[in-house]
């Protein structure tokens, strides 16, 4: 039986993948790159310095800027998304979440949250869910980000479980190969057949029968 449950933020609680789109491609057309959505599958999961890094190697700039002046581009765009998040409400929440998390709680299993995100705790006060989650992982304290495992077995620590008695919930493809590498079954949320090597796939957490997950 599983005992842990850990879940990316972006795209599989609330759908701020799309807003994060949104702000890198502002930023990115003011520098002149031009990017779609199947670029921005890559960016899904990475830190922001890393997703303005391949960014700039897209447009063939990856040499065009010093660190003074990638930190203003970050914040331009973060400034841009945190405009978007002000609209945030719980109607963001995605489809079958709420309910999922609840039952977490009322079965004692213990949720955490593993976001590259370095919004992720303002997030979830905005949407009022962060007291579902017992931990939520400081990406600071990290020293490699998604695809490395470091994350999840961080969070898994923390919540007080094994690899393999935890499950973890991703959207990005980045984040699908650090639970495999961790040692966590994967479950990809997506609408689209795109996650290579989820243990399983769902469109989203209305699809999961919670019980028959945790026997997994
Ligand atoms: C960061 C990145 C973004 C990435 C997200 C993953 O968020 O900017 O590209 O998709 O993590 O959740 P930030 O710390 O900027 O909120
Ligand atoms: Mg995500």
């Amino acid at each position: 039986m599983k005992k842990g449950m850990i879940f990316d933020l972006d795209g599989v609680i609330v759908d701020t993948a799309f807003y994060h789109f949104k702000a890198w491609q502002y930023l990115a057309k003011q520098i002149d790159i031009d990017f779609d959505a199947k670029f921005n599958e890559t960016l899904k999961g990475i830190s922001r310095v890393e997703s303005l890094e391949k960014i700039l190697l897209y447009g063939d700039k990856a040499d065009d800027f010093s660190m003074a002046e990638k930190n203003i581009l970050m914040n331009r765009k973060n400034d841009y998304y945190v405009q978007l998040l002000s609209k945030l409400t719980e109607k963001n929440i995605l489809p079958g979440v709420l309910p999922f998390i609840k039952q977490a709680k009322k079965n004692n299993i213990p949720c955490a949250i593993a976001s590259a995100s370095k919004n992720a705790t303002m997030i979830l006060e905005q949407l009022n869910i962060k007291d579902y989650f017992v931990v939520i992982v400081d990406p600071h304290s990290l020293s490699k980000g998604k695809p490395d495992p470091e994350i999840f077995l961080t969070a898994a620590n923390l919540i007080d479980v094994s690899p393999s008695e935890a499950i973890g919930f991703e959207d990005s493809q980045a984040g699908i190969e650090a639970l495999n590498r961790a040692n966590i079954f994967s479950v990809g949320i997506s609408a689209q057949d795109n996650l290579v090597g989820a243990d399983l796939r769902v469109d989203c957490f209305e699809k999961i029968n919670f019980e028959q997950l945790l026997s997994m």
